[in-house]
């Protein structure tokens, strides 16, 4: 069975002062998560107050938001795959929309960063989805299927156990309009059949596909009832630690 998962993507929001004061103030709200994995992504210069922070409890984790996908070089301004794992992240977010369409990233490069990540044993969050504009000419299946196969090319059976998926809309991120419960499903059962197909039924039943995309403490209930969607990537209400709290305390209540 797969266990409920819900991602906080903090975004370019908190320094590392504001960022040890929420995570005091969300773990004073969720004591024990229990079924339900609690992953925070603050930005890299947070990590270490963060990880001071938090939890000591298998159920919270960390993530960053990113990587480059060498060790180390000349390359500057960038954060290695083994500097993530030193301070602590047991994840990292792969392929956000927001890093294709204001930094560049392409599939290729996402396919180096998700190698990079399991290279070194962080568990990759891959995020795929459409535009609006290929929403509305019906292309979303053909684009996030494309997405999935090419950020994942050359990884292993045993490796891909290690994937989570997030499908986030572009058109859904941060605009206040969640995709329905029912059309997120369906996305996400074309992703679980095309992982089933390269990877066999057991990846395919194993990987977790979160949804992202506007999700609050309001509607949360209704992605997470659905046994399709395994759990989701918070962006906007995960900066509040109240709506975060409530909406992993929903995950509990609907874990499986
Ligand atoms: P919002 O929840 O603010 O729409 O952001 C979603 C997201 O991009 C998470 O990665």
């Amino acid at each position: 069975m797969r266990r409920r998962l819900i991602v906080g993507n903090w975004k370019m929001h908190k320094t590392a002062t504001e960022a040890a004061v929420l995570v005091r103030r969300l773990s004073d709200l969720v004591s024990e998560p229990g079924q339900v994995e609690v992953v925070i992504a603050p930005p890299f210069t947070a990590l270490h107050a963060a990880a001071r922070a938090l939890p000591a409890s298998p159920s919270f984790a960390l993530a960053a938001q990113n990587l480059h996908w060498e060790d180390e070089g000349p390359f500057t301004g960038e954060v290695s795959a083994p500097m993530l794992k030193d301070l602590g992240c047991r994840y990292v977010i792969l392929g956000h929309s927001e890093r294709r369409q204001l930094f560049g990233e392409d599939d290729e490069g996402i396919q180096r960063k998700i190698r990079a990540s399991l290279r070194h044993g962080l568990r990759p969050i891959l995020c795929v989805g459409e535009s609006l504009s290929d929403h509305k000419k019906g292309r979303t299946e053909t684009v996030v299927t494309g997405q999935l196969r090419k950020g994942l090319d050359g990884i292993s059976k045993d490796e891909i156990r290690l994937v989570t998926i997030a499908y986030e809309p572009v058109w859904a991120i941060g605009t206040g309009q969640a995709a329905s419960p029912a059309q997120a499903g369906a996305v996400h059962e074309t992703l679980r059949g095309a992982l089933a197909k390269s990877w066999g039924a057991g990846a395919g039943e194993q990987v977790r596909i979160l949804y992202g995309g506007s999700v609050t403490a309001e509607n949360a209930g209704e992605f997470l009832a659905s046994s399709r969607i395994d759990g989701a990537l918070v962006g906007g209400a995960c900066l509040d630690p109240q709506s975060f709290a409530t909406i992993i305390a929903v995950a509990q209540k609907t874990a499986r």
